[in-house]
């Protein structure tokens, strides 16, 4: 099997994810090219190397711009937070390298449409990480929507909740710092049900929006005795009214108690209706109208068939998948448009158009009013 090099730059919490999905990603899906885990980049050498053992790296590096203008690497994975995605990403498709980035795809919107506009003058393969499209019960409501099962759309619920900052003690992380995050629940966590919403309903056309942060200073990282400011909403919440007449509801926080990664989504058309919890991913409940009155009711698939999305190369029906795996999904997804030189789904334009309505709801907040989103 012909391979590519990949440098991977960022190797916390995703750099863990996306390495994984590397290495599982060959022996189960057999993928026509085969990724060569080549290069992990990093700012902290002795961390960068601890990382590159634990993972399974060949070599480590501390200069991103050294690493992506290096002839052996094919494909720049971005796993750092939003603050540097647009100038790695930029510099890696002016180097003709194919790049895989994490969302949301950049800070601002100018900057995720230089990325857009860097990639395609480049023309080089382009992704973007909304990993949660790919798992078999969100491909699975995907398919029953294109069949007409549900009808007519008419309505989309899409609730992400944690509770990772709910404590004030909690301290001044990068996420909750604008400069280095964009935003706070509304791009780390709403712009997964954003996605979903797209991938699933459509564009969306306007929206009303509400941002809050309940928790406005927080003790500083490096000395707790001192607190700083958080720059970034805690909470969003939005109304939207999408192109094709559904309409909408997408709320995201990080401050509600005992909900740890509760991203759910509830979609009801003229036919029928299904419910979503990534906390129970790998159900999908379902409701049909033209099921027998008696017996009419939601009901619960488990979705671990081999006839399912993605899941004939994993194991027996019933033999569940994680959240891990939705990674290998879109790495593989990634890897067969390498493979034939085209560019998958999600990609810096679905990125792009994420970003425009992350914007315009935190533009509908401040002037709390309706804002269309422009074709
Ligand atoms: N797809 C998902 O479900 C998902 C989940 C979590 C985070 N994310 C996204 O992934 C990205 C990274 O988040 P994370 O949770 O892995 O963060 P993290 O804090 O766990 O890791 C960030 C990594 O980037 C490195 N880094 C930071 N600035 C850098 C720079 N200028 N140059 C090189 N390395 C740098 C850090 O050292 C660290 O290794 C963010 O864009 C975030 O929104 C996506």
């Amino acid at each position: 099997m012909p391979s590519i090099n990949v440098a991977l730059i960022g190797y916390a919490f995703m750099g863990k994810a996306h390495s994984n999905a590397y290495r599982q990603v060959g022996p189960f899906f057999k993928p026509r090219l085969t990724p060569r885990m080549k290069v992990l980049c990093g700012r902290t050498p002795a961390k960068v190397r601890a990382a590159a053992r634990e993972y399974g790296w060949e070599e480590t590096a501390t200069d991103w711009e050294e690493v992506v203008n290096r002839k052996d690497i094919d494909l720049v994975d971005i796993s750092t937070p939003g603050d540097s995605h647009a100038e790695i990403a930029i510099a890696a498709a002016r180097a003709g390298k194919a790049v895989f980035c994490e969302k949301p795809l950049g800070n601002t919107v100018p900057e995720a449409e230089r990325m857009l506009a860097a990639v395609t003058k480049a023309g080089v393969t382009h992704m973007i990480c909304h990993n949660y499209r790919r798992i078999p019960a969100v491909m699975l409501t995907k398919q029953l929507i294109e069949q007409g099962q549900l009808g007519e759309i008419r309505h989309f619920r899409g609730t992400y909740l944690q509770d990772w900052i709910t404590d004030p003690k909690f301290p001044l992380v990068w996420r909750l710092d604008k400069k280095q995050a964009g935003s706070g629940a509304l791009g780390d966590i709403a712009a997964h049900s954003i996605d979903v919403a797209r991938f699933l309903v459509g564009e969306i056309a306007e929206v009303a929006g509400d941002l809050k942060t309940f928790i406005t200073t927080r003790p500083l990282l490096d000395n707790p005795r001192k607190t700083g400011r958080v720059t970034v909403d805690d909470a969003s919440t939005a109304l939207v009214r999408f192109k094709s007449g559904a309409i909408g509801t997408i709320e995201a926080s990080r401050m509600a108690p005992g909900r740890k990664n509760y991203n759910r989504f509830e979609i009801n058309g003229s036919l029928g209706s299904v419910a979503f919890d990534l906390e129970r991913m790998n159900e999908l409940e379902v409701y049909f109208e033209k099921d027998k009155p008696l017996v009419r009711g939601f009901r619960r698939i488990l979705v671990t068939e081999s006839g399912h999305p993605f899941m004939k190369p994993w194991w027996p029906p019933g033999h569940i998948i994680g959240y891990e795996h939705t990674f290998v999904h879109t790495v593989y997804d990634l890897l067969e448009a390498m493979a034939d030189g085209t560019v998958p789904t999600p990609n810096f334009e679905d990125g792009v158009r994420n970003q425009r309505v992350l914007g315009a709801i935190e533009k509908a907040a401040a002037r709390r009013r309706w804002v269309a989103l422009n074709p």
